[in-house]
């Protein structure tokens, strides 16, 4: 579907919009929470006396495992009590987590309070795409699917900018995390008017209700008893978390998995979390390294827009091989920068080019592209078990880097540790160039093929298949 069909269809659904605005401020709140920490550390060092890197970096990194622990439950919580709720319970975990990081008098009070949001983090940056998927027509999902990430974004540059007009006041990080209680509560409050998903009234044998919230939903022209025989169909022959590792299964997870890892190891949140302390290392003074970080939210945003616009044209192994050289070729100028003193003396502003150019990089690449990839590249069947598995693995890679950062500039150097990153960049696009296939404009049943699903995934392919085609049918071939 090209951008023009996106916004008209968006727009005539306003309905659906409103829903989905709702459901994304959990994405809003996973970009929020994971970028104020970058400001806010500059100040809370002092008061809650965190003196050391391996201090600094937890305070940072704890929100991830919180997160990698949130997906994990979420998981099974989204299927046992609902989408719905569990957003409506991850609002919640939000507001008091917010309260509590504010309220927080020592390090390990700090601790408690990041892991406790982190588990919402986790819970919406899996929910949220997935509630968003499971009301939207096939015919518009792949733009709402990145409609997420541009609220992720939207969070980090909200984060930014709070961080920007807080610090010249008092110093005062305690709001920095206290406003994050008000979408929160929005988030909660918000949710419990919001409707089921109607896969999830399909499984519970609540047909007559996922008929109503599809009536409210659809068009005339979409056809809700056969959507509603085909969630039915696959429903019945939901796969395990076993059949992961089924033989035809294997590559997709391979590519879903390298892209979960590739998006973390390239560095990305390195520059998202402590932006404001590079270019405190690029000599900076705080307030200075605040307002440049606004620049970078910006950027962000901005390029996951022109992604969402384009990515449905041009491709998405495009945007991937194509942001992923520009975000390499970034990294090594980063690395020259801090190499080299006659470098810094000619051209200071490079540090914050490069940093834009990265974050450009990304934002058209791998920030939105691996969320749509994993809703695209799997079967439907185990859709969900296999998108918390990348899920998790995405996860777990941000905290390793993002924990292991301070000390790696410490112990290979700042140019060192950006050239590193620059290395997995290369390795990254050698993958995308190999093994990553291109979903644009194809079928279910086509991606899988194209990833060698064989005959232990038959029976995905068959209703996948027969799914998408309905799907395509509905959607006059878009
Ligand atoms: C990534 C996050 C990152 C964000 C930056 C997301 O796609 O999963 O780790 O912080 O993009 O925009």
């Amino acid at each position: 579907m090209g951008d023009k069909g996106f916004i008209r269809e968006a727009f005539r659904n306003r309905r659906l919009l409103g829903v989905a605005v709702i459901a994304a401020i959990g994405g809003f709140l996973f970009g929020y929470d994971t970028g104020v920490i970058g400001g806010a550390l500059l100040f809370m060092k002092k008061d809650l006396h965190l003196r050391t890197h391996g201090q600094q970096q937890l305070t940072v990194a704890i929100l991830l495992l919180g997160a990698v622990t949130g997906a994990l439950i979420s998981g099974w919580l989204a299927d046992k009590i609902s989408r719905r709720r569990t957003k409506m319970i991850s609002g919640s975990v939000y507001v008091t987590g917010a309260i509590g990081c504010a309220l927080a008098q020592s390090y390990w009070q700090i601790l408690a309070g990041r892991f406790w949001l982190g588990l919402a983090v986790g819970t919406a940056s899996f929910v949220s795409p997935m509630y968003i998927a499971e009301l939207t027509p096939p015919r518009i999902r792949g733009g709402v699917v990145s409609f997420n990430q541009l609220m992720v974004t939207s969070g980090i540059l909200v984060a930014y900018i709070v961080d920007w007009g807080f610090a010249p006041l008092s110093n005062n990080w305690r709001w920095m995390f206290a406003l994050g209680a008000v979408p929160g509560a929005t988030l909660a409050i918000g949710m419990y008017f919001m409707p089921f998903s109607p896969r999830w009234l399909v499984e519970k044998g609540r047909d007559d209700e996922a008929r109503q919230v599809l009536e409210r939903y659809r068009f005339g022209e979409d056809d809700v008893d056969e959507e509603i025989a085909e969630i039915k169909k696959v429903s019945e022959t939901e796969a395990s978390l076993r059949d992961l590792i089924a033989k035809g299964v294997r590559r997709m997870l391979l590519v879903g998995i390298g892209l979960a890892v590739f998006q973390q190891i390239v560095g990305i949140n390195t520059v998202i979390y402590y932006a404001p302390t590079i270019l405190k290392f690029a000599g900076q003074h705080n307030t200075g390294a605040l307002t440049q970080s606004v620049y970078i939210g910006c950027t962000n945003v901005f390029f996951t827009i022109v992604a969402i616009l384009f990515l449905d044209r041009l491709g998405r192994k495009f945007f991937l091989i194509t942001g992923t050289c520009v975000l390499t070729a970034s990294l090594i100028g980063l690395g020259l920068f801090f190499e080299s003193a006659s470098v810094r003396h000619a051209l200071p502003w490079l540090a914050l080019a490069c940093l834009l150019t990265y974050i450009m990089g990304f934002a058209v690449g791998l920030g939105p592209v691996f969320w749509l990839m994993i809703s695209e590249i799997f079967p439907l069947q185990m859709r969900g078990p296999a998108m918390a598995v990348c899920t998790m693995f995405n996860w777990g890679l941000n905290f390793a880097i993002s924990y292991t950062f301070l000390t790696l500039t410490s112990a290979i150097t700042k140019q060192g540790t950006f050239w590193l990153y620059a290395g997995f960049g290369v390795a990254a696009v050698v993958f995308f160039i190999t093994v990553v296939p291109e979903t644009k404009d194809r079928s279910l049943e086509q991606i899988q093929a194209d990833l060698g699903a064989d005959a232990d995934v038959a029976l995905s392919r068959d209703d996948a298949g027969a799914a998408d085609e309905a799907a395509t049918a509905r959607s006059g071939g878009g």
